[in-house]
């Protein structure tokens, strides 16, 4: 697809739902999405190398978010699209969509991860810019669902100790290394929490008219330790969106149980850690009517 200004990409629905309808599910498919801690699985095309991309979501968590928030030939937008998972799950459920990476390899990787099946009902492009300028590339009120997951601040820009990892096991390959997206100063991957709260806040208020109204905004994000202390990022995500316009409208927990490796005894006996790898927060929002 030509990467034009604004970009020429389809964003009507193109199912034959009642206009009042939020998503193209049965009502007995609507119910099985009425719990509000959700587990994935990764199959066979999800990235688990973290030398290809050091964290990425199932295709079965954006899957889930445009089965939920969108209708077939609607538009759906990843800021911060990494390998492209999310282009993958739109391109398997016939949404359009468009993600953004800072990073040129990310976005080849994406963009060549499409190319991996003949399907052509909908488009789904990577783009290489920072989602601060996200706003030059569609028309006001034409997004459907944003489903992300922003780096995590500076969680990664720091020697991996692994600690989550049971005895022997936790000296593996990526013992000790770092694991960064890249050193831009546009890299929200490099900045400390209020740093990174600020340009959270300025990249989604452009993001904001984008969106139809009550059009959502999901987004996948970790609390974490920083120098023995407990950062709260969803707190500080959550108020960014607030301060940006938007509406919360569910905190969905990630049940990661089944995914995380064994847990050792955390601290036992002298200290309680709280075992953040297996859960992760779900944020739900969108734009008030
Ligand atoms: C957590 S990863 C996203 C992973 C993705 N969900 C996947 O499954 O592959 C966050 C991504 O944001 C990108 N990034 C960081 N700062 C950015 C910015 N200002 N604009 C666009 N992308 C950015 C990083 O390069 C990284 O690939």
């Amino acid at each position: 697809m030509e990467i034009s200004k604004p970009l020429r990409i389809r964003h009507e629905r193109t199912c034959g739902c009642p206009s009042n309808h939020i998503n193209c599910l049965s009502a007995k498919e609507w119910l099985q999405h009425q719990i509000a801690v959700w587990e994935f699985y990764y199959e066979k095309r999800d990235i688990r190398d973290k030398k290809i991309h050091p964290a990425v979501f199932p295709i079965a968590l954006p899957s889930k978010c445009i089965n939920l928030f969108t209708h077939r030939g609607e538009l759906v937008l990843d800021p911060f699209v990494g390998s492209g998972t999310t282009l993958l799950a739109a391109q398997d459920l016939d949404r359009n969509a468009v993600g953004f990476d800072l990073k040129k390899e990310y976005v080849d990787l994406s963009n060549n991860r499409l190319l991996e099946t003949t399907k052509k009902t909908s488009n789904q492009i990577a783009i290489c810019a920072d989602a601060l300028n996200i706003g030059d590339y569609f028309e006001e009120e034409t997004v459907s669902l944003c489903i992300t997951s922003p780096p995590y601040a500076n969680l990664l820009n720091r020697k991996r100790k692994n600690k989550s990892i049971r005895g022997d096991l936790r000296d593996d390959e990526h013992y000790l290394q770092v694991q960064q997206y890249s050193d831009h100063p546009a890299d929200l991957g490099t900045m400390n929490i209020k740093e990174y709260s600020l340009a959270i806040q300025d990249i989604f208020k452009g993001i904001l008219p984008l969106l139809k109204p009550r059009g959502r905004c999901v987004i996948n994000i970790t609390d974490y330790w920083w120098k023995g202390k407990r950062i709260p990022a969803h707190i500080h995500v959550t108020n960014a969106l607030q301060n940006a316009g938007y509406e919360l409208r569910n905190t969905i927990i990630w049940d990661r149980r089944n995914i995380v490796n064994k847990a050792g005894i955390f601290g036992w006996p002298s200290n309680y850690i709280t075992l953040s790898t297996t859960y992760e927060y779900i944020l739900d929002f969108w734009r008030p009517g």
